[in-house]
């Protein structure tokens, strides 16, 4: 493999804003949740499954210790059938205080945890490819962390393999070698105009929101969140789900969102590269790895590129159409060091366009969504405003394929919007105003990532 993968870039420590260092460790540390991470305490008082890969990433600097105990909590929660749950409930977190909550979600009882100990939906897999993360950054913390993250490592590895199975062989819904999300909250991007086309056939019994009452419109501002009329869809995918016990039988013809994500399955894909090393420490066969990923990104690549627009898209295995939104998961595939050149370029150019308008033109991150579109929406959240998340994937792309000025001011101009409107959960993407939760942990997180990880020296630019 003649390129990086994305998640092997050097380490250098340099460049640090003292202050915004300062204030990440302080999100991080009122956050932490006796032995896992919260997003956020009022909006988001569980442990969600990202988001720990996330902000592993970061804790890897300041607390490895912490980033491995995250890591496993989550990974305590796996069910036996591999799934990661995208929730872990956090039983001293009172069933009011988030909905919809343990009793909603009814999962049986499995393993070590009690009945009411998670969701029955997963998020994207980036655990992989954080367990390396932390790994990696382990020497630097001595020979007791080093020795740690050994240990860790050897933990970690199955389980993170058992992850991995459940979704290419359970979730590939069509045979296509891509997973499917069968929920929009799987996505990670909950509310992203990228699910529209397929929620449109998803019915809404708006008797639900009568049956069940939203706790996000008490804690956050209506006109940040989704509308009524999906969120009763939402619940009623949810529970058509459930009711059939959470199985993935015939997933294509009996449930009601069946859609192939391009940034879930890079993030497959990207996973399997990333177990290649783990493999090679762990003393397992690093091969099955390197070909799954080369599978997947050959299956992205052929199936969710709209050869038409130059984009990737989601497919709606129901309809078998690709959306018509041009949303930001279109642009995680360039993380993945195998994907053909031409449509690792037509990515770069659909960030530089007005569509999302790099940070040369914009002074901003990339947008979750089309700043041409006519639903981009400013404050609802993944219809418009910036996720650091998603831009710190993309930045990892551009270094994988050698866009490295672009790679640098898309970092800095992260760094910056964090500096001067905190560490949000996202981010007005024409002001740069923080909007939803104001002490966000992967926010935080990355953002220590972004300090440290200087790739391109600044030298280097003038040239
Ligand atoms: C929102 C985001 C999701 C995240 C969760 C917790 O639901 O859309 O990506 O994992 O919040 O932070």
């Amino acid at each position: 493999m003649d390129k990086p993968d994305a998640f092997s870039a050097p380490v250098l420590i340099q460049d640090m804003s003292a202050d915004l260092w300062n204030s990440a460790t302080v999100v991080l540390e009122t956050n932490w949740a006796h032995d896992h991470m919260v997003p956020s305490r009022r909006l988001y008082p569980h442990q969600w499954s990202w988001d720990a890969a996330f902000t592993a990433i970061g804790l890897a600097y300041v607390n490895p210790t912490r980033a491995w105990r995250d890591l496993r909590s989550l990974f305590e929660a796996q069910w036996p059938d591999g799934r990661v749950p995208h929730i872990v409930f956090d039983p001293r977190t009172a069933e009011g205080d988030y909905f919809p909550g343990p009793a909603f979600w009814d999962v049986p009882a499995y393993g070590r945890r009690a009945a009411r100990g998670s969701t029955g939906l997963v998020q994207p897999p980036l655990h992989a490819v954080a367990v390396w993360e932390v790994y990696r950054r382990a020497s630097a913390h001595g020979a007791d962390c080093a020795h740690e993250a050994g240990e860790q490592l050897k933990w970690l590895y199955p389980r993170l393999v058992a992850q991995q199975d459940y979704l290419s062989l359970h979730r590939d819904a069509a045979g296509t070698g891509l997973a499917s999300i069968v929920h929009p909250w799987e996505s990670g991007l909950d509310n992203s105009p990228s699910w529209d086309s397929a929620m449109a056939g998803v019915p809404a019994d708006m008797n639900l929101l009568v049956r069940f009452q939203r706790r996000d419109l008490e804690v956050a501002d209506a006109a940040h969140r989704p509308l009524d009329i999906d969120y009763a869809r939402y619940l009623g995918l949810v529970l058509t789900y459930r009711d059939r016990g959470y199985s993935d039988t015939d997933l294509a013809e009996r449930h009601g969102f069946v859609v192939e994500c391009p940034a879930f399955n890079a993030i497959l894909a990207a996973a399997e590269l990333t177990l290649a090393h783990i493999a090679a420490v762990v003393g397992a066969d690093p091969r099955r790895h390197v070909e799954r990923a080369r599978c997947i990104t050959t299956a992205i690549s052929q199936r969710l590129w709209d050869a038409e627009s130059r984009t990737f898209r989601s497919r709606d295995l129901r309809t078998g159409q690709l959306s018509p939104a041009r949303a930001i998961n279109g642009m995680v595939p360039l993380i993945l060091p195998g994907l053909p050149e031409d449509q690792a370029a037509a990515i770069m150019a659909e960030a530089a366009s007005p569509r999302f308008g790099l940070p040369e033109t914009t002074g901003l991150p990339v947008p979750s969504f089309d700043r041409t579109s006519p639903d981009f929406d400013t404050l609802r959240y993944w219809r418009g405003p910036i996720w650091i998340n998603v831009n710190w994937l993309l930045r990892r792309g551009m270094l994988v394929h050698g866009y490295r000025v672009e790679a640098e001011d898309l970092r800095t101009a992260m760094i910056r919007l964090i500096e001067e409107s905190g560490h949000y959960e996202y981010f007005h993407p024409k002001s740069g105003e923080g909007i939803g939760a104001p002490t966000f942990s992967w926010t935080a997180a990355l953002s220590l990532d972004l300090l440290a990880d200087q790739a391109v020296p600044a030298s280097a630019r003038a040239t």
